[in-house]
């Protein structure tokens, strides 16, 4: 499969359908999305200053956790070949999409301290910038399941309440650095989806406890 092919099924499986209204609206209200998470699509793994996320060691412990071995360090490349998918998108004849920002392509370190990865940032930038000119609704979710290594290591990262004042300041960054797009024109960023879900699904801990 190419990876052009595995985007198209990654975000064909995931076809849904979020409503803006909560009871009866109209056809214009609707978003018909696609959705991904970044681990799944993005790949360069170790590109421009990004930091070890948990998935990242976790596929890397020598045939012990994945039976092949394989990883999503190049994935379907879209870290790379974003203009691509949104033209993808664009024919699929969606007008919103959700993806996910890796934690630790912004902030290396998931810490303020640890330094903020411009790179990384601009990358997210310029995939909203992209989806808003083609008429496509970017949707941001902070965080789906590739938690900065290093706040994992230090303290296990979301069994532990030291967390909170980090996912605040990458949160409190992120909303800083794309929270603009939504002043002005008819299509805005609304960051949509908070990490309800985050501790049913830490794959270090998964092996743990053998689920
Ligand atoms: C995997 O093997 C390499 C090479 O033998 C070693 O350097 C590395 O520490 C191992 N990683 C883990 C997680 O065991
Ligand atoms: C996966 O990696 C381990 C450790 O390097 C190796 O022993 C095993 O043969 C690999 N499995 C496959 C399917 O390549
Ligand atoms: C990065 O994270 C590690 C582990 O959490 C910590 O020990 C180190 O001080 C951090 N570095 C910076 C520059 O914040």
């Amino acid at each position: 499969m190419t990876s052009r092919m595995a985007f198209v099924a990654a975000i064909a499986v995931t076809l849904m359908l979020i409503s803006s209204a909560p009871a009866q609206c109209t056809a214009e209200e609707f978003l018909w999305g696609t959705a991904t998470s970044a681990y799944q699509i993005e790949g360069a793994w170790d590109v421009d200053g990004k930091g070890m996320s948990i998935w990242d060691e976790f596929v890397r412990r020598n045939g012990t956790t994945i039976k092949d071995n394989s990883t999503a360090d190049i994935a379907c490349r879209s870290y790379e070949k974003y203009k691509e998918d949104v033209q993808l998108l664009k024919q699929l004849g969606v007008n919103s999409y959700r993806f996910s920002i890796s934690w630790p392509r912004v902030l290396p370190n998931g810490t303020l301290a640890g330094g903020i990865n411009e790179k990384g940032i601009q990358y997210y930038v310029n995939l909203v910038d992209e989806l808003l000119a083609n008429g496509i609704q970017p949707l941001a979710t902070l965080y789906h399941w590739d938690l900065p290594l290093t706040l994992q290591n230090e303290f296990e990262g979301w069994e532990s309440e030291q967390i909170i004042p980090h996912f605040v300041d990458y949160a409190e960054l992120m909303f800083e650095r794309l929270g603009d797009k939504s002043s002005g024109g008819s299509h805005s960023m609304s960051p949509g989806y908070l990490p309800c879900l985050v501790t049913v699904w830490v794959p270090t801990r998964l092996e743990q406890k053998t689920l």
